[in-house]
């Protein structure tokens, strides 16, 4: 997808970019899911503001269901060579079925696209769920981050994943982006 080619998971669930047009269902999916500490419409239109143009530093899909309705979303911001996963959630119906996965490995793919060498995250502490799709895309844990969900004074793990080398003296054959399939 972040070279064009449509992503599709299961029940035919497309991956896309996010559009201003998404701004009502994704802040209803963030309600739903984020229900203490959702973010506001004025932060996904910063977000989206720096997601197009030469000098864009976000990338943020949504994941359509074939009926048209949002079925989750995830955005990566890039600094330098270090990205993060800015958010990512599925709609509870469609969780347990690998669309948490097809969002991540996106966000990655993107990240090796945006040249990062790496990307980090921050997760609640008892947020088991995201935790095990993070590890299982082999992300460790480098720190805490004590209070950092407000309110509610919840710690975050800091949890972080390296990108291969991807300088110019990278293996031939080995540039394609593939990297879709190891959730
Ligand atoms: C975290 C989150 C995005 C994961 O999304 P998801 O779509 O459920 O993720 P996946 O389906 O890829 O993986 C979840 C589980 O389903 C399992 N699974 C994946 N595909 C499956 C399939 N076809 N059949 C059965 N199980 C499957 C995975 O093995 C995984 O198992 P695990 O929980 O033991 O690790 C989702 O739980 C969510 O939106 N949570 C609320 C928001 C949130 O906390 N976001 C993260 C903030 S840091």
């Amino acid at each position: 997808m972040t070279t064009g080619d449509a992503v599709t998971g299961r029940d035919g669930v497309a991956l896309r970019e996010m559009r201003w047009w998404d701004m009502a269902g994704v802040l209803a999916l963030e309600a739903e899911l984020f229900p203490r500490d959702a973010w506001s419409e004025a932060m996904y239109w910063a977000e989206l503001a720096g997601a197009r143009g030469p000098g864009r530093t976000r990338h943020y899909v949504v994941a359509e269901a074939p009926d048209g309705t949002l079925a989750g979303y995830g955005g990566l911001s890039v600094a330098g060579a270090s990205g993060e996963v800015m958010t990512i959630g599925v709609t509870g119906a469609r969780q347990g079925r690998g669309l948490g996965a097809l969002v991540l490995a996106e966000l990655l793919a993107a990240a090796e696209e945006f040249a990062c060498d790496e990307v980090l995250l921050e997760v609640r502490v008892d947020n088991a769920p995201a935790q095990r799709l993070y590890q299982r895309f082999g992300f460790v844990r480098i720190g805490v981050r004590r209070g950092y969900y407000q309110p509610g004074n919840h710690d975050a793990l800091v949890m972080r994943r390296a990108l291969d080398d991807r300088s110019d003296g990278a293996a031939p054959g080995n540039d394609d982006g593939e990297t879709k399939d190891d959730g």
